[in-house]
């Protein structure tokens, strides 16, 4: 399973699991601080600005 994350300048974090592994919510966790390091180090000053998480086209 792969987890695509990004925003309207590109890619921010791809993550991929082991074959056969699933999400959870530990390993959900795992990824949201894995997105919070990306955007520190990609996207400096957004995390300032507020950060709006949109699952799947949600409107
Ligand atoms: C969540 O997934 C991870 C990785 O497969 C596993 O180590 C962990 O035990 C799982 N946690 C729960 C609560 O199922």
């Amino acid at each position: 399973m792969a987890t695509v994350l990004w925003d309207a300048k590109g890619l921010v974090l791809l993550n991929i699991l082991p074959q056969g592994q699933c999400i959870n919510a530990t390993q959900y966790c795992s990824t949201l601080g894995r997105l919070r390091d990306a955007i520190r180090r990609k996207r400096s000053g957004l995390l300032k600005k507020g950060v709006v998480l949109q699952h799947n086209n949600a409107t």
